[in-house]
């Protein structure tokens, strides 16, 4: 669907390219990602009121560096050019690019020559992030040069009459201090946009384009887990296709207190797609009997559900799409994926669209940042605690009980991850508290209740803020919501006698306790 201003984003494989785009859209205004090698007519076609050129990992000079049509300066339309499409633009149009003397890396001081045009309400010095070797040693005619740094001569060069700007710094990251007034100079005093796109349009097109993708009487199906991304999916294409979508939801008896209630009702009664409930806690807790070791479970979980998942999915028939809520976040890290090392084999179910025969893939959220994604979701209308929900590892509660997970451990932990979450939102920190929950550690110990002795099980609060869930500090919650949990677990989850609070931060701690 063609959006009324569109600035279009060339990708040169830069690491922050989709940054450029969230960026754009912080501004209201609708921005597409696109390969550098898409053809210049294809280009115009999507009617762009602003190009952007990405950063990569390419030097200009690679006889295989990525290159554009040189007509592309000459459509009339604004080119914002950042780092190698600086350095890109500097070449085709008759500038010079050479190595730098020294490589900058990372927050550098910038001067702006003006505080005008692309840097009009900016500071006469900020610290913008750097990342290259490379670097315009001469403009091309026609450009001047409007700021530098210590290292390197022309930081940013820009030519007025064609409207082309161009930086050697990332104004999308937010290192970069003054980087979002830079991108809004461009959109608004450079492409002339008015800025009125918002996620509710976002949802128009994406709900337009998967219309024209399944066509009028095409099927999908979704493996819905009852988590953010594939909740805000299954809302979209439902409002795309009705009840053409199908929803296959695993129910491994490993979900948090009321969780598989909420998805049944969401998406039978306010999103009343065609829902496939498939009560399987039987079958997990079976494979699951006598296990103890971390990996084993996550490997019986994750093969138990593509099983549970296939059977329900053949007794279907065959419906015509797979759709999957893959946000920006998993295309990265399947990307690096290969380089890290495996600290803990998450629950993958990447390879099931192929192993059910699925070709064609709707995932509508590819492009969207997590925060973008919750936006969504509220703009589409579902629960905010649908929503808001914090992250919840695949394989459930069964990495939050140490030790053989059983249907009566499961429901300690439930239970007393219930009461948690409860006064966390009472005291008004669930969305300062990145990731709470309560863990059943193999501990039993001694205690008294009435006149009895008591051997129960000690329950830990881990609970924690972070950005990324790469690393984490330990929340440092008020002594009195502690105290209120702890005495409200003791009392109220049968078999939980002893309250403890994880304060160790990641690394060297993970999150979960498994
Ligand atoms: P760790 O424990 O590795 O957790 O510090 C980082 C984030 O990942 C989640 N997590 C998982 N998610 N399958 C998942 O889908 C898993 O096996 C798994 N293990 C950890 C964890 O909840 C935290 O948000």
């Amino acid at each position: 669907m063609q959006q009324k201003e569109t600035i279009i984003i060339l990708d040169f494989g830069g690491q922050y390219t989709q940054l450029i785009a969230r960026r754009v859209r912080e501004c209201h205004v609708y921005s597409e990602v696109v390969p550098w090698n898409m053809p210049l007519a294809d280009i115009l076609a999507r009617k762009p009121i602003g190009i952007i050129l990405s950063g990569g990992p390419s030097s200009v000079h690679d006889a295989d560096a990525p290159r554009i049509d040189p007509a592309l300066y000459e459509a009339g339309i604004p080119v914002l050019g950042i780092c190698y499409g600086m350095q890109l633009t500097a070449l085709l149009l008759g500038g010079a690019v050479e190595k730098a003397k020294e490589r900058e890396y990372g927050r550098v001081t910038v001067r702006m020559k003006e505080q005008t045009g692309l840097f009009g309400g900016m500071q006469s010095a900020s610290n913008c992030w750097m990342s290259h070797t490379w670097q315009v040693s001469a403009c091309p005619p026609g450009f001047r040069v409007i700021a530098e740094t210590d290292n390197c001569p022309v930081a940013a060069m820009v030519n007025e009459d064609k409207k082309i700007c161009c930086v050697q710094f990332h104004p999308e990251v937010t290192h970069t201090e003054e980087g979002t007034m830079l991108i809004r100079n461009f959109l608004f005093r450079f492409c002339g946009c008015s800025g009125d796109w918002t996620m509710s349009t976002y949802a128009e097109t994406a709900i337009k384009q998967i219309r024209e993708t399944v066509g009028e009487d095409g099927t999908v199906l979704l493996a819905l887990s009852g988590g953010v991304d594939s909740s805000v999916v299954a809302a979209l294409i439902y409002k795309a296709i009705g009840k053409r979508l199908t929803c296959v939801f695993v129910d491994h008896g490993l979900l948090r207190k009321g969780e598989s209630d909420q998805v049944c009702h969401v998406f039978s009664h306010l999103f009343p797609v065609r829902f496939i409930r498939s009560d399987a806690a039987d079958r997990f807790f079976g494979d699951l009997k006598g296990v103890t070791e971390p990996e084993e479970k996550r490997h019986i979980i994750g093969r138990d559900f593509i099983e549970v998942f296939k059977k329900e999915a053949t007794a279907l028939g065959k419906l015509d799409y797979f759709a999957q809520g893959t946000i920006y976040p998993d295309v990265i890290e399947s990307g690096q994926g290969t380089n890290a090392a495996v600290i803990k084999s998450h629950h993958n179910v990447g390879g099931l669209p192929k192993e059910l025969g699925f070709t064609e893939l709707i995932e509508p959220l590819r492009m969207l940042f997590k925060d973008e994604v919750r936006a969504l979701g509220e703009t589409l209308g579902l629960p905010k605690e649908l929503v808001w929900r914090q992250p919840f590892p695949g394989p459930g509660l069964a990495i939050r009980i140490i030790g053989e997970v059983t249907p009566e451990k499961a429901e300690i932990v439930r239970e007393s991850d219930a009461i948690f979450r409860e006064e966390i939102v009472a005291a008004g920190l669930d969305r300062h508290v990145n990731q709470y929950f309560t863990v059943l550690t193999g501990i039993q110990s001694v205690g008294v209740m009435g006149d009895e002795r008591t051997y129960d099980y000690t329950i830990a609060l881990r609970a924690v803020t972070t950005d990324d869930f790469m690393t984490a500090d330990w929340a440092r919650l008020p002594y009195d919501l502690i105290a209120r949990v702890s005495a409200r677990i003791v009392n109220e989850v049968p078999h939980a006698s002893r309250v403890v609070m994880d304060v160790t931060t990641k690394p060297p701690a993970s999150i979960e306790w498994e």
